[in-house]
Order: structure tokens, then sequence, then C-alpha cells
């Protein structure tokens, strides 16, 4: 008689697409179903989903993965769930409709009530290691209580829930029966104290919000319900949840103290595992849960761009000059190595280490010679210029980092890991799996099925694949450094 395989299936619920991937025995991903779904930019600096896009996406990839596993007669042992962080929804606990589309980590439409709030910064980033900055989750949720006709009202009868992107599916994929969330998620609201590691009334008070809107708040490997057998047919546990930075964060394996690793997805989070003990930042980096296991709790460092894949994917979508993704690399070696373009992609503003939320994007450096491969060669290396950024405030805090481990869509391009290995002067590692975030959740699963024991029994199951190590030109660096300084400065004195 045959064995039979357990596999995991991850839900990776991303800002641009979502994705169910089914992970064998020893963690290697074997089924990928994966959907995009449209973004709304409905004024500017406002970003927003369709919460049903999103649901349906899950439903129907999840579905994909479940047929993969059945016809290959594979048991799902567990469902592991990452999800873009921050994305605020409110629904109707009776009818699970939602109020208002999902308002994306990327919106900017509460910056002037974080600016009003500028002065308790300080005392916000001791309690939640967090910005006061329309980022996160907290003013969005005013901004809906506030917009939406009685919102406010029934938020306060207790007939409304407010979610995460996490909080949101599980409740969904539970058919209504969970509203939890994960110590990861719950960190990124701006409502959390990552000190007591509580929902804080202070908070709640300081943001208007209504403590009976929030989900209960678990471990990362924990019991988060099970699917409903009407949607899916089976009931299988939820068991691994985090947000997906700090997924990542466990599936590059960073499970000591010192530990970094830089997604490139639609933004780029470099993290840095910092123990048991939340540090915090005296250059404006973010304090973060890296994962709860067992009631103890892992923090981490965080630096946080908005724009990194999302440029190239404006370079395809909203410019046209680039065909697909997978040609930034060709049209990136075409251009000299002294070339004078700089691109700003500041769409959203700019996060860590400048939080500008007014800023927006610039092109500079143009001459009649500058082409579309160019402004492609420049958009990508202003991705590795801002984790340069993050890495000298990183340094500023103590932190030296002497390698950093990539991942995220970004990294298939060698040309760009060469050039960030350069503009960091470090040895950049791209592991086997690049899919770290979905990767985390099935570890995340896997140890609350029983699979492994130990978050550190799956250190060494995703080794590094190619290394890149830094060939500096010393005088070329220092331009290039001064031209993108003078460009953020520029940028944000347009701001003002
Ligand atoms: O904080 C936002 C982040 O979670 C979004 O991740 O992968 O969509 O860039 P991603």
């Amino acid at each position: 008689m045959s064995a039979v395989h357990k596999a995991v299936i991850t839900i990776d619920q991303g800002t641009t697409s979502t994705r169910a991937i089914v992970f064998d025995s020893v963690f290697a991903p074997v089924f990928t179903a994966q959907e995009e779904y449209p973004q709304h930019y409905p004024r500017p600096g406002w970003v927003e989903h369709d919460p049903e896009d999103i649901w349906q996406t899950t439903v129907s990839t999840l579905k994909q993965a479940m047929a993969y596993c059945r016809e290959n007669a594979i048991e799902i042992a567990g469902i592991g769930l990452v999800n873009q962080r921050e994305t605020t929804l409110v629904w109707d606990r009776e009818t699970g409709k939602t109020l208002y589309p999902a308002i994306v980590w990327q919106d900017r439409r509460t910056a002037h009530q974080c600016h009003k709030l500028k002065h308790k910064e300080e005392w916000l980033h001791q309690r939640t290691g967090l910005r006061c900055d329309p980022y996160f989750s907290a003013t969005k949720i005013c901004w809906i209580l506030d917009n939406v006709p009685h919102a406010r009202e029934r938020a306060e009868a207790g007939e409304l829930a407010f979610g995460t992107i996490d909080s949101f599916l599980i409740w969904r994929l539970t058919g209504g029966k969970q509203h939890l969330t994960d110590t990861t998620n719950a960190s990124r609201t701006n409502l959390f104290n990552i000190n007591d590691m509580n929902w804080d009334n202070d908070l709640l008070a300081l943001f208007d919000v209504p403590a009976s809107l929030l989900p209960e708040v678990k471990n990362c490997a924990d019991d988060f319900g099970k699917l409903d057998t009407t949607e899916f047919g089976e009931s299988i546990p939820i068991c691994g949840v985090a947000g997906d930075q700090q997924a990542a964060l466990i599936g590059q394996g960073c499970y000591k103290m010192g530990e970094a690793k830089t997604t490139f997805g639609t933004g780029c989070f470099a993290l840095v595992n910092s123990g048991s003990e939340p540090a915090f930042s005296e250059q404006n980096l973010l304090t973060t849960v890296a994962y709860t296991l067992n009631g103890k709790t892992c923090y981490a460092m965080e630096g946080s761009i908005f724009v990194a894949g999302a440029a190239i994917q404006w370079l395809r979508d909203s410019l046209g000059i680039l065909p697909c993704a997978a040609d930034s690399e060709k049209l990136a070696r075409q251009v000299e190595e002294d070339h004078q373009v700089v691109v700003v992609p500041a769409f959203t503003g700019l996060g860590a280490p400048y939080w500008e939320p007014l800023a927006r994007g610039a092109i500079f450096g143009l001459t009649r010679g500058s082409t579309a491969a160019h402004v492609v060669r420049a958009t990508l290396e202003s991705v590795s210029y801002q984790t340069q950024d993050l890495l000298n405030a990183m340094r500023c805090d103590g932190i030296d980092t002497t390698t950093m481990n990539v991942d995220g869509g970004m990294v298939q391009n060698s040309w760009f890991c060469q050039f960030l290995a350069n503009t960091l002067d470090i040895t950049v590692n791209r592991p086997k799996v690049m899919e770290t975030t979905a990767l985390g959740a099935a570890y995340l699963a896997g140890l609350h099925a029983g699979l492994k024991d130990n978050i550190e029994d799956f250190a060494a199951l995703n080794p590094q694949d190619s290394t890149f190590e830094p060939e500096v030109d010393d005088i070329l660096k220092k331009k290039r450094q001064h031209r993108w300084q003078a460009a953020v400065k520029a940028t944000l004195i347009m701001a003002e």
C-alpha cells in the first residue's frame, strides 16, 4: 500500500493577486494557482480593492489547489494564510457584507488626520512600534466609520466587525464562525500594544475606534477554525497565519537575532530579527511582531518602501514602455553605467525613513537622448537606492547586516540582484524557493499540524541558490548616491 502524502496549502492574498500554493511534505511548492484582480484609484492618493474580488480569487485558487491534492491522493494537513497587511475592511456581523471597499495599505486619504496626531508620534511609537502614517489601519477604520452613513452608531451597537485581510478571509472561509487575527497582523493596525501584546484602550480612544469591532488575537501557529464545508466540501483546519512580510522572514529561515531579509513585491520590506524584546529605532524604522509561537514573541525591525514591483507594473501598464516585467532585465543591461536619469517612485508618498505621505513621484535627468530603457533602468535602480536608505538607517540604529537574503518577484531579475549587491556593498543571497511569503505560512501551518516540532527545524529547508557579490566602483557609487539624495530632496520640497 502506498504511503499517504501530506501537504499544506498556503493562501497568499497579495496586493495585486491571490494565489494558492501546495507545499509537499518537504515543503517544496508542487502546485500554484494564481489570479490577478483589479486595483481601483478613485481619487489621487486613494487605493481600493473590491472585497468580492479578494474573496472570489481566494475561493477559486483554493479550490484549484484542493482539486490538485485530491487528484494526487494528497492529504491536506492544514491551511496557511498570508496577506497584504494593514488593508482595512469593515463588515456586517449578521450578513457578512462589507460596508465599503477595502482601503489598501498604500492609500493616503487619511494623511491630514495623521498630520493632526503628529504630536503623539513618539508615544505611539513606544506602544505600537509604528508611526502616525496613513499606511496603518487605525485611521482607515476611522475614515470608514465617519464616512459610511450610520457606520459609527452601528459599530458602537456591536453590529460590525473590522479586519485586515486575514480576519476577513478567516471569517468567510469558516462560514462566519471565526473573527480572529494573529499577532503579526494585529501589530500593523496602530491599535495593538506590542509590549503587552493586547489591544490598547488608549490607542482605541486616540483613533476613536470602538473595541467591539476588533477580532481576537492568536498565535501565528494556532487554531483559526475550519473551512466551511458548504462552500469547500471538506473541513480542513486553518492553522498558520501571518502578515506577508513576517511570513517571508520565516520562509527565509531568519530565526536568530540579526538575520535579515528584504522582499521585493508590490512594495519592498526589509525586516531584521531583533529577538525576544522590542527594539525601538531612532531612525524612523518600525518595530513589529515577527511571529508569536506558544505565547512567545519574536520581534523585528522593519523598513517599509511603498513602491517596488508596483513601479515595474506602472512601466508596463500605465506608461506602456515595458512589454512584460521580465523584459526589464534586458532593457537595463542596454543602458550605459553612468547615465543620469533618476526616478523617484513616490506614487503613494515616501515610506521609511522619510515618511512623507504627500510626496509624489518624479523623473530627473532626462535629455533628448533618454530612452525607455533609461527610465526602466532608473526605476529598477530606485528600488536599490531606497533599500540602501533603509540599510543606512539600520546601521545608525546599530544593526550591521553583512548579507541580505532577498525574495519576491523582482529578484528573478539577476541584473537587479547584482545592482543591489553593488549599491548595498554587501553579499545578496537569493534562495531556492523565492516564494518565501507563502512558504513561511506553510511552515506555520505545518508546525501546528505537527509536521515539525520547532520553527528552527525549518531553517535548512530553503537554502540559498544564487549569491551576488558586490563589484564596487567607488567613484560611480558616490555619484549615484549624490544624484539619488538630490532627487529625493527635490521630491520632498515639492511635497511641502
Ligand atoms: O505592508 C504591505 C505589505 O504587506 C504588502 O506586501 O507583497 O503586496 O508588496 P506586497
